[in-house]
């Protein structure tokens, strides 16, 4: 049985992850607004992680004979003046999670829940991985700026994101 305070937390998590999707898929339509398809395709790959991390927390929860409670998303954003201004908040959404999941490892040490800090383990190395993804192509298109070719080409380098990641 899980620890109800621990439950209660990634119960918001799920919610946090499954925000997180939906953010992604926004910005996905974003891209193909704008003719990046590669961008999209990125970003279409990124939506179904976040779904798969949702699920791993929701699996947690219901195998430990926890009550799942999907709570509502907030309102989101559906549109951006770049595809920088898009990447940094995903980059800035990132480190939300990674704060968000800090404060769960926490918790989860001071109930003494085990079988939950081992689940948190892989979300903490996974949050290196999400933050790292991000701010790398942030810094690519600091450096790209406005150039149209520069853009393209990172648009054709993202689209080569394969579903297997
Ligand atoms: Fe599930 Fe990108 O954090």
């Amino acid at each position: 049985m899980i620890n109800e305070k621990v439950r209660k937390a990634i119960n918001e998590q799920i919610k946090n992850e499954l925000e997180s999707a939906y953010i992604y898929l926004s910005m996905v339509a974003y891209f193909h607004s704008i003719n990046m398809d590669g961008m999209a395709q990125w970003m279409r790959v990124q939506t179904k992680e976040e779904v798969a991390h949702a699920m791993k927390f929701f699996d947690h929860v219901q195998q430990r004979d926890g009550r799942v409670e999907l709570q509502p998303l907030k309102p989101l954003k559906t549109d951006w003046s770049s595809p920088l201004e898009a990447f940094q908040d995903a980059y800035k959404h990132e480190l939300f999670i990674t704060g968000k999941i800090n404060d769960l490892v926490k918790l989860a040490r001071e109930e003494g829940d085990e079988p939950a800090g081992i689940l948190l383990q892989w979300f903490v190395s996974e949050q290196v991985e999400e933050e790292a993804n991000a701010s790398k192509i942030v810094q690519t298109l600091e450096r790209v700026g406005d150039s149209g070719p520069g853009l393209l080409m990172v648009d054709s380098q993202l689209g080569k994101r394969g579903s297997s990641e």
